[in-house]
C-alpha cells in the first residue's frame, strides 16, 4: 500500500477521536506485514493521565487481534504535523524499532522516518 493512502485512512480514523479536553483529534492507521491495516484514535479521560493516543490504539487494537509483524504507522492530526510523543515510541520500539512513521500536515507532505531514529537506542527487555 502508499504510504499517501495509509496517511488518508489515518486522516479519516482521527473524527473518531473522543477528544472533548484537548479537541486535538489524532488517527493513525497501522499497516502490519501481510497489508491489513488497523486504525486507532486518541481516547482522552476526565483523569487526563489515563488520556490513550492514536497510535497506542492502534497498536492495541493489532495486538489483540493476533498481529505481531509490522511495516508502518501513518500519524493525521487536526493540527497539522503530529509526531509520536515519547510513550507511544517506546511503546511501538517493542514490537517494530524499524517500523516506517509516516507523518506530515496532509498527504502531499510526508515525512517518513523509522522509528528507531525518533527513539534512538530505545529499550528492550531480551524475549525469552
Ligand atoms: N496525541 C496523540 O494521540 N498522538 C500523538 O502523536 C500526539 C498526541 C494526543 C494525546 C492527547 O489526546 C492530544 O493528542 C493532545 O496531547
Amino acid at each position: 500500500m502508499k504510504y499517501e493512502e495509509l496517511y488518508k485512512i489515518a486522516d479519516k480514523a482521527k473524527q473518531n477521536a473522543y477528544v472533548p479536553f484537548s479537541k486535538f483529534q489524532v488517527g493513525a492507521a497501522l499497516l502490519t506485514a501481510d497489508g491489513q491495516v488497523f486504525t486507532g484514535v486518541n481516547v482522552e479521560n476526565s483523569s487526563y493521565g489515563g488520556t490513550i493516543c492514536a497510535e497506542r490504539t492502534a497498536f492495541v487494537k493489532a495486538i489483540s487481534e493476533g498481529a505481531r509483524q509490522f511495516s508502518a504507522i501513518a500519524v493525521a492530526s487536526s493540527g497539522g504535523e503530529a509526531l509520536p510523543c515519547g510513550i507511544c515510541r517506546q511503546f511501538m520500539y517493542e514490537f517494530c524499532p524499524e517500523l516506517d512513521v509516516i507523518t506530515g500536515k496532509d498527504e502531499n507532505s510526508l515525512r517518513v522516518q523509522p522509528l528507531n531514529r525518533l527513539l534512538p537506542e530505545g529499550f528492550r527487555l531480551e524475549k525469552e
